[in-house]
């Protein structure tokens, strides 16, 4: 189902489409940003929540710097010094945090209008025409980001992108979950599981330094699960740098497997992550400051958490990281999946 969803400042008209499964699972999407706007799942008491942050219509994700449901390229995360070589050439990108380039840097994904290419019940494709030089990147890309709604109460996020000459491209989707509902406070009681036995040292501005580190015996360590806050204010060097969870963990094994859990005990809903993606950036809301989101709820600290799925941040300066260089004609293509359950 299409409505409206506002109007951006430049007088764009913005829609939202709500799709509904058999079980009465439903999500919504806007073609502003291609974000993931609402995620709506019965609870234990048979109360519906909203497991997503977000916005109330267009011009909060306009003013938004949080990223809320965002999807993020040409490459999400951190790329060091806010420049890179490819094929001999030198490129600039901007640089938004610190020294470094994040999510983009400029002209961001998620404040642009997607053209809305297929809708139907069960899913929509956006597509976004992204020219040689956008935010510094070089190669023509056309980007298709489909959401689908399963009878299994999965958010397939698939994504494909033929780039026209050698570039990179990471894309991601940057939903902050809370599963007993976007407007019940931290996300510290609820359990998380990562199916990861290393994650990729980061120096204080959240670059990779190349190393891989054992989770064991670490407060990175989450094989097991454990709830976000039981060890998130541990003296480890990490967890000071990020301001808590703001990693790439590098995932187990290899192809479209589980990449993550959460779990309310509150509700009793559970989500499970899937992607064929290496890594994911496990960020767990450190700078979220009094925001004002849906129904007039005010975001604070590590009230939503996000699964990134993704290369490994600044892969490009890594020999030992892959990706994300996509070559002329060749296909990027890659899925992940949050799939909900209430028991
Ligand atoms: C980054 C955080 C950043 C956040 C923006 C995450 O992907 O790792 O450092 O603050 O995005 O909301």
């Amino acid at each position: 189902m299409k409505s409206d969803f506002g109007t951006t400042k430049k007088g764009e008209q913005v829609s939202l489409y709500t799709m509904k499964n058999g079980s009465g699972m439903e999500i919504a999407v806007s073609d502003y940003g291609a974000v993931l706007v609402k995620v709506l799942i019965t609870d234990r008491e048979g109360q519906v929540q909203d497991v997503v942050l977000g916005y109330e219509d267009v011009s909060g994700y306009e003013s938004d710097t949080l990223y809320l449901g965002a999807t993020l390229g040409r490459v999400a995360n951190r790329i060091r010094g806010g420049e890179f070589e490819l094929n001999g050439v030198n490129y600039t990108l901007t640089r938004n945090d610190n020294q470094n380039t994040l999510h983009g840097g400029r002209d961001f994904f998620n404040k642009r209008m997607w053209e809305a290419e297929e809708v139907d019940d069960s899913h929509v494709t956006f597509l976004l025409h992204s020219p040689d030089g956008d935010q510094g990147f070089p190669g023509t890309v056309d980007i298709r980001v489909t959401y689908t709604l399963t009878e299994e109460n999965e958010i397939k996020i698939h994504y494909h992108a033929v780039p026209e000459s050698d570039t990179l491209v990471n894309l991601t989707n940057h939903s902050y979950f809370n599963l007993s509902g976007h407007a019940s406070g931290t996300i510290l009681d609820q359990e998380v599981v990562i199916c990861a036995d290393v994650y990729t040292e980061a120096d204080a501005q959240s670059i990779p330094t190349g190393e891989l580190i054992p989770v064991e015996g670490t407060p990175m360590d989450f094989r097991a699960g454990k709830t976000v806050g039981s060890e998130i204010e541990v003296d480890y060097e990490a967890l000071r740098f990020g301001g808590g969870y703001d990693h790439n963990w590098v995932l187990n094994g290899s192809g479209y497997r589980q990449a993550a859990s959460m779990y309310s005990k509150k509700t009793g809903i559970g989500m499970k992550v899937f992607t064929d993606l290496p890594g994911m950036q496990f960020y767990t809301g450190n700078f979220i400051d009094g925001k004002e989101g849906k129904d007039g709820v005010l975001y604070e600290k590590r009230q939503g958490l996000c699964f990134e799925s993704q290369y490994f941040p600044d892969a490009v300066h890594k020999e030992n990281f892959e990706g994300p260089i996509v070559r002329a004609g060749a296909v990027y293509e890659t899925t992940t999946t949050y799939r909900f359950y209430t028991d």
